[in-house]
């Protein structure tokens, strides 16, 4: 039990006052045993007698009963007269800011943080909820018996405090894994491992954003990176998309004052556009004629359905200027939470204080697991197999949407990724809600294109993830939407 002094009157009235007021307010409940006299005495730091004074005054009053040696209870009937409802504190309106104040940067964060509105995965019967890959072939046993190994091991690589840069072992497979896979120019001195791509984009803008600086971001653009430039105090300069991705030429010309740029080449989130080499050129002549840096987010580029791959924007950046970042959200699972950035040298240095600053670094035991997972060659084959599963489950779904909807729909991003965009373009971008909404009522969950957007989306649109869905109940899925939409 915690006791806390209250600095009034004597030790054993402070004690006893404590005690009463746990009882009253329910944190020790009737007939609750209390702890014996001598051990709270060592946790309280005081002496046994002192303790037995406040049992003894708290039985006398009929707060307690029994005896000592034989065990001290909360009395199941309390004195009349003290049966007062006692409310620990007013109730707070969470909606109000916390009334002696918060900072900037909390208050920024508080507002900001309205999450997208989404049906209840309890009353879904087919949830095309976007961002969760397919666990079925998730291979469970070889993941359990290295984390067995690692645990039984319980090395000083797994037990202490470590580089917040990462483990080297783990920092030198992903850079293998990224020369090879992605044509990724780096070694592992510029591999930093973090807690996700959300931490990674957190740490660019603590390292490279002041509030009131610009920030381009496609339009529309993947929230958990908006937000975290709002949080920062960026000024955001959107920049539209079409089916190639972002065009820097069309940016807006404030621009041209940016600190930074966001984008997402592979598979542009949420249109899942690819955007092809002129505009990549393009994009790094922009960055080297503005002095900014880009940052490179390649969250879902191992599922690619077709065509050549791309290799990353970062591959063919010759001034330092891209920050490549990676996560194994999409090809392991999202609670593991890691994720890895390929920094320019020069800001290796300040991200790490920011990152040892932050959480020290990244919890060693899942990198070491992570780390063999990829060394012994099983990350590799997992991502392959996960690949000919999500192909057919992306099939699946196409086809679906066609043979229910027809010409009604166009799909826009499916060469790549776990998701795809289902635009219903004789309808306009308010309809979406009202489609949403039918959905949800039928038991199915779609997901709204709107909340990515800072203009105005063309149409209605609805962003469907496919992984974490069997054939048949994308299938049936689509079906049911079929129906409950008319
Ligand atoms: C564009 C984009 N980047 C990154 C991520 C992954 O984030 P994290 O690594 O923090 O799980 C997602 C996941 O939804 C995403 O859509």
């Amino acid at each position: 039990m915690f006791i806390r002094s209250d600095q009034a009157g004597p030790i054993y009235q402070q004690l006893y006052r404590r005690m009463r007021e746990a009882i009253l307010r329910g944190e020790l409940q009737p007939g609750a045993r209390l702890p014996a006299t001598r051990t709270l005495a060592e946790d309280a730091g005081v002496s046994r007698n002192t303790i037995l004074l406040v049992y003894d005054q708290l039985r006398a009053e009929g707060y307690v009963e029994g005896h000592v040696g034989a065990g001290t209870f909360v009395a199941r009937e309390l004195p009349d007269d003290v049966l007062r409802p006692a409310p620990r504190t007013a109730r707070v309106d969470e909606a109000a800011p916390p009334p002696l104040g918060i900072s900037a940067y909390a208050n920024r964060a508080r507002i900001i943080l309205s999450p997208v509105a989404a049906p209840s995965a309890a009353n879904l019967r087919y949830d095309f909820r976007y961002g969760l890959p397919g666990v079925a072939e998730f291979p469970r046993d070889i993941w359990r018996r290295l984390l067995a190994r690692q645990a039984k091991r319980f090395s000083s690589e797994t037990s202490r405090y470590a580089d917040p840069a990462g483990l080297p072992r783990l920092r030198q497979v992903i850079a293998e894994y990224l020369r090879r896979a992605r044509a990724v120019d780096c070694d592992e001195s510029r591999v930093i491992v973090v807690n996700g791509s959300q931490q990674a984009l957190d740490l660019i803008a603590r390292t490279l954003i002041d509030p009131g600086n610009r920030v381009l971001v496609e339009d529309p653009h993947y929230l958990g990176a908006r937000e975290v430039f709002q949080a920062a105090g960026a000024r955001l300069v959107p920049c539209p998309i079409d089916d190639d991705g972002l065009d820097i030429e069309r940016a807006p010309k404030a621009a041209g004052q940016a600190r930074l740029a966001y984008v997402t080449p592979s598979h542009q989130f949420p249109t899942g556009a690819v955007m092809p080499l002129a505009r990549r050129l393009a994009l790094l002549a922009w960055a080297r004629k503005s002095g900014a840096y880009v940052i490179e987010d390649d969250y879902d580029s191992e599922f690619r359905y077709g065509g050549r791959p791309v290799e990353a924007v970062q591959a063919l950046d010759t001034t330092g200027q891209v920050i490549y970042v990676g996560t194994m959200s999409k090809t392991l699972f999202p609670a593991l939470r890691i994720g890895f950035l390929v920094l320019p040298s020069p800001l290796v240095k300040p991200v790490l204080a920011i990152k040892h600053l932050s959480d020290r670094h990244t919890a060693t035991l899942q990198q070491s697991i992570l780390a063999d997972f990829i060394g012994e060659g099983y990350f590799e084959r997992h991502v392959r197999r996960a690949r000919t599963q999500n192909a057919r489950r992306r099939a699946a779904l196409l086809d679906a949407l066609a043979r229910i909807f027809g010409d009604k729909v166009v799909v826009q991003g499916s060469n790549a990724g776990l998701h795809l965009v289902a635009w219903f373009r004789d309808r306009p971008a308010v309809d979406t809600a009202r489609i949403v909404d039918a959905a949800a009522a039928g038991g199915i969950g779609v997901y709204p294109i709107n909340p990515y957007y800072l203009s105005e989306p063309p149409s209605a649109g609805l962003l469907l993830g496919y992984a974490a869905m069997s054939e048949r109940e994308i299938d049936a899925g689509i079906r049911l939407l079929g129906r409950v939409l008319g």
